[in-house]
């Protein structure tokens, strides 16, 4: 059988080979994301890309867990991370703990991944210290677009101070490894050279220790918009709607269904004319 990735065996992979990671929502994908990368993300981007939430917030512990659940089902060796949504985590460790663990326990996954540098640098270790891995996620955090006012890039000119705090503080409390998103590639790289765990970049540097896209976006099926840091693999959504659009020419021609389609009946039929 194979060996599952563990959280540890991720954080080893610092100064080895690049770390591939990517979203995953159900098991169909879950399965092809588990055939070639390290690292499978059950993010809360679910709310955006797959029940067309204007942003991440709406995200609830139910849904999330649906989702793990069916990725879980996926799985035979990339590591399972789960994203914590917005208001299950910021307001004390001990909220933290009791929402990790029941996302842990109800799906399988083999660690949490929650939003916040500094400030969630307590939780991160409350969590590490109790048996919770936990991936950080610092740079931009889409589930503070209120406060931010947008997705814009995080960490130029003065910023990129407290950038490079966060993640220093997220490592010394014992994250396994920690997102970066959307910052200058200089800064990623800084970051990269000096901390201990890897980063895993998406909108960073090529310099990260790994990579993370979400899935839809880089297959071309979430069409919404395209952030410059999304490279389009495939163009699932253009080949959707033309085989979407076939079919429903073909039934209304009755083009569909043809003879291959369709049974026959029985020698000795019943149905008479
Ligand atoms: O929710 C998500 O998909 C994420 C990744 C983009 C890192 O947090
Ligand atoms: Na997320």
């Amino acid at each position: 059988a194979v060996r599952p990735i563990t959280a540890p065996a991720i954080r080893a992979q610092k100064g080895q080979t690049p770390i591939a990671c990517l979203t995953a929502y159900t098991t169909p994908m879950a399965q092809v994301v588990d055939k070639h990368c390290d690292l499978v993300l059950v993010g809360d981007s679910v709310g955006m890309v797959l029940h067309g939430l204007p942003d991440t917030l709406g995200v609830t512990m139910d849904m999330i867990i649906m989702h793990g659940k069916a990725v879980r089902r996926g799985l035979k060796r990339a590591l399972m991370v789960i994203d914590m949504p917005f208001g299950t985590y910021e307001e004390s460790p001990e909220i933290a703990f009791r929402n990790a663990a029941r996302l842990m326990q109800d799906t399988g996954a083999g660690a949490v991944k929650l939003e916040g540098g500094v400030a969630m640098a307590p939780t991160i270790a409350y969590l590490t210290q109790r048996a919770i891995p936990v991936m950080a996620h610092i740079g931009l955090t889409p589930q503070s677009v209120n406060t931010i006012g947008g997705y814009k890039v995080k960490g130029r000119g003065i910023e990129a101070q407290a950038i490079l705090a966060d993640a220093q503080a997220v490592a010394e409390a014992g994250a396994f490894a920690v997102v970066i998103e959307k910052v200058p590639d200089i800064l990623a790289r800084r970051i990269t050279a000096e901390i201990d765990i890897p980063t895993i970049g998406i909108g960073a540097s090529a310099a990260c220790d790994g990579q993370i896209l979400v899935v839809d976006d880089m297959l071309g099926m979430f069409a919404e918009f395209k952030p410059k840091f999304v490279k389009r693999y495939a163009e699932l959504g253009t080949d959707a709607d033309a085989a979407i659009a076939r079919y429903a020419q073909e039934v209304k021609s009755r083009a569909f269904p043809s003879a291959e389609h369709i049974f026959g009946d029985a020698p000795a039929s019943v149905v008479s004319s």
